[in-house]
């Protein structure tokens, strides 16, 4: 079977950031391992601790010390344990992420008849609704600490479908028990949106295996059925601006709406596997009609009937400072991949303490094409 990537169109357009030269020079100055598998350590493992302490002696518990006082401190304890008992066996380099990565794409691809022939789609949701619980004022949420694995955020309506991307992804950390659920998440995010001829997405590991503990509250992710304030009171609390929020929401050029998952049905663009600016386009060059049905609110085309948009993305053309940038989007592929990266990036990166990466600049990636085309 032809996969889903081999599909794809040549990649349309490549935002490209320079390999930071000072990587390699700063690297030493940050922690240099990632978590073991999520289990809550017993209360007295000298032997662990003993671990931790040596790790600590060589320099590797600076981030430990360096986190907030309070829950997080216990939490970054318990995590430190963990850390220092994957020290003891491994240090991950970028190669062994670009691994990580390559398994995600052999995943991915394998999709058979599922939705459009990709698992892609679905990994992004995964990544974003991991990190968009972030909340710049309490600093909690965010991909730290990927506790979406516990209920009840794992069972929050926002979340419905996404057990497909988690049960997929726990097939790569079994191949790969070092990395974190956080790191895994957000690297399978950038894999499905680089490989769906998508930008780059500057990533770099450092993310901790939380507990239930730090899940967060219901209603933290975005309600499609609600307008332009909705969506401001939702992405501000991350930190995001009204470019950011519209440059985000063309994520959904991706994938597709599915009845039993959110109640809304199909997909936004002719093409939901590979990534473009379709979406604003489409937006504006289209007539958007209510769909008379026994569903939730949404649009579609009226020319096809075959394509949807959602309430909260038709505001990006009806609210003046949203419908702005949108037609930016709509007329300048370049810029919409530019500032996607830029948005997604950051997206994925919030709630980690600055102390827990493992290099000050990220990283770039290899597509699978980038890698195919240096072995020839
Ligand atoms: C702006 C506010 C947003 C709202 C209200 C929203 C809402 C939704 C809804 C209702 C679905 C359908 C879920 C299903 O039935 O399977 C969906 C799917 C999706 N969303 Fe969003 N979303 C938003 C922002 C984002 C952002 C910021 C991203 C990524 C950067 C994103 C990426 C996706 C993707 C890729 C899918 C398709 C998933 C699949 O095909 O399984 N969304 N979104």
């Amino acid at each position: 079977m032809l996969s889903t990537f081999l599909r794809a169109p040549a990649r349309r357009a490549v935002f490209t950031a320079s390999f930071p030269k000072a990587l390699v020079r700063r690297q030493a100055a940050f922690r240099r391992f990632s978590t073991a598998p999520p289990s809550e350590p017993k209360k007295s493992n000298t032997a662990l601790y003993a671990a931790l302490g040596a790790a600590t002696v060589a320099g590797l518990g600076y981030w430990f010390y360096a986190s907030d006082a309070g829950r997080e401190a216990v939490t970054a304890a318990k995590s430190g344990v963990q850390s220092g008992k994957a020290a003891l066996n491994f240090t991950p380099t970028k190669e062994d992420y670009q691994k990580v990565y390559n398994k995600v794409v052999e995943l991915v691809e394998d999709a058979g008849d599922y939705d459009d022939g990709s698992y892609g789609p679905v990994l992004v949701r995964l990544a974003w609704h991991s990190s968009g619980t972030y909340d710049k004022e309490t600093k909690t949420g965010g991909s730290n600490y990927a506790t979406m694995r516990f209920e009840p955020e794992s069972t929050h309506g926002a979340n419905a479908g996404l057990n497909v991307a988690r049960d997929l992804m726990e097939k790569v950390k079994q191949e790969f028990p070092w990395i974190s659920y956080g790191d895994l998440w957000t690297l399978g995010g950038v894999c499905a949106i680089q490989e769906m001829s998508g930008p780059k997405i500057p990533w770099r590991p450092g993310r901790i295996d939380g507990f239930a503990a730090n899940a967060t509250p219901d209603g933290r992710l975005p309600d499609a059925t609600q307008g332009a304030d909705h969506l401001r009171n939702i992405f501000y609390r991350m930190g995001f601006n009204d470019q950011e929020i519209v440059a985000l929401s063309g994520a959904h050029a991706l994938g597709r709406c599915h009845p039993d998952r959110s109640g809304f049905d199909g997909p936004w663009t002719f093409s939901p596997t590979t990534l473009t600016n379709d979406y604003y386009k489409l937006l504006f060059d289209e007539k958007w009609v209510w769909k008379k049905w026994n569903g939730p609110k949404q649009l579609e085309d009226k020319k096809t009937r075959s394509l949807m948009m959602l309430p909260t993305d038709y505001v990006l053309i009806t609210d003046k400072s949203y419908k702005k940038f949108a037609r930016a989007y709509a007329d300048n592929q370049d810029l919409f991949f530019k500032d996607f990266s830029a948005a997604v990036s950051r997206l994925f990166e919030l709630g980690v303490p600055e102390s827990q990466w493992v290099t000050s600049e990220p990283w770039e990636m290899k597509t699978k094409e980038e890698q195919e085309a240096e072995k020839k």
